[in-house]
């Protein structure tokens, strides 16, 4: 087992570390033990990751000596919906979660956001801990309380912030990511180097191989960076003011790709990859950021084996449209977060039409 330094945080009475190390699962029970305090634990999994992982779970947990009721929500991006929240909250019922209980989250994205939604609701709001079985999930959407449920007006447009108590990152787990998923994460990857770190965005660039081989000791790297340059931004800006902001960096359009292909088809990362380049391409147009800059990052993803283009078929006003719906909106502006140089970001106010206008521009040109 090998666990770097503990990454803070620091929420004041809510403040909490993120436990980023290679063969560190076994360390969950004694872990949820300490959160937990002796309260009733529902682990919420899906069956894809329960499969992989639940038992070395519920093995750690039964060792520390925490009864745990095992509760499977559906897998996938569409499933994160009322009706998965309605039926976790029947199963919490019928485990007899009570108020000091502890949900803990072993899964992507889909599982920590739902989870961490109960949790947030269950009872005016119990206790909850973060394992998180996805590169995207271990290096951004674990770390920072964000919690949502989609609608089929949007995604994320149902949710709280509620804090983790902890969250630990096995990065052993992402050697069993399908392929195609782990590059989908590599995308926040490679956004979280673009908008806050240009010493992390040139280590990719320069060790790719072995980024894409998930060489162990890099991933480990990466992931405690990108989760340290995550707390840092969460630390200093919990509830999403410009701070946190920067953060939905190529996911204005990313989220409106994914909303018009029904959730299906595309995966997160792959559409905040889409979202990326024709952030970087708009940028370049309105003078922010200079062309070789936005060219390397396209270039990057690209060599992540990452989509820059949109997918045929989406129309320039319906993207219009759902971004307009983006819950990140003030005054009727979204506020879209626009590249400076590698690590440096500035935000745009724009209308629908202002939208419309830019994304049939990019429609039209093959950004390279
Ligand atoms: N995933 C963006 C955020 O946590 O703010």
């Amino acid at each position: 087992m090998n666990e770097l330094e503990p990454i803070r945080v620091e929420l004041g009475a809510r403040s909490y570390a993120v436990h980023v190390g290679r063969g560190n699962l076994g360390t969950v029970g004694a872990r949820t033990r300490a959160a937990a305090a002796g309260a009733p634990v529902a682990l919420v999994t899906n069956p894809t990751v329960d499969a992989l992982w639940g038992d070395r779970v519920r093995a750690s947990l039964a060792e520390a000596g925490v009864a745990a009721t095992t509760i499977e929500i559906p897998d996938g991006e569409r499933h994160k919906n009322v009706a998965t929240l309605a039926s976790l909250w029947g199963r919490l019922a019928e485990a007899r979660i009570e108020r000091g209980g502890l949900l803990l989250a072993l899964g992507g994205g889909v599982v920590g956001d739902v989870t961490g939604f109960a949790a947030a609701t269950w009872l005016r709001g119990v206790a909850f801990a973060q394992v998180p079985t996805t590169l995207v999930a271990q290096i951004d959407a674990a770390i920072g309380g964000k919690t949502a449920i989609d609608l089929p007006a949007g995604k994320n447009l149902v949710g709280a912030f509620h804090q983790p108590g902890f969250v630990l990152s096995d990065v052993e787990v992402l050697d069993s990511l399908p392929e195609r998923e782990y590059r989908a994460g590599l995308a926040e990857v490679v956004k979280t180097g673009a908008i806050l770190s240009a010493g992390l965005f040139e280590r990719l660039e320069t060790e790719s191989g072995r980024v894409l081989a998930r060489d162990p000791d890099l991933l480990l790297d990466v992931v405690h960076e990108c989760s340290r340059l995550k707390a840092t931004v969460v630390s200093a800006d919990e509830t999403e003011g410009d701070g946190r902001a920067i953060l939905n960096f190529g996911h204005t359009l990313g989220h409106a790709v994914e909303a018009l292909q029904g959730y299906e088809g595309i995966l997160h990362g792959e559409a905040v990859s889409i979202g990326m380049a024709f952030a970087t391409g708009m940028s370049e147009g309105r003078g922010f950021l200079r062309p070789s800059t936005g060219r390397r990052v396209r270039d990057l993803l690209r060599r992540f084996g990452l989509p820059t283009e949109v997918p045929a078929g989406l129309a320039a006003a319906a993207l219009a449209r759902a971004m307009e719906a983006d819950k990140k909106r003030a005054a009727g502006r979204v506020r879209f977060v626009c590249l400076e140089d590698l690590g440096r970001t500035r935000f745009e106010a724009l209308s629908t039409a202002d939208l419309e206008g830019l994304v049939s521009e990019h429609l039209g040109k093959n950004v390279g």
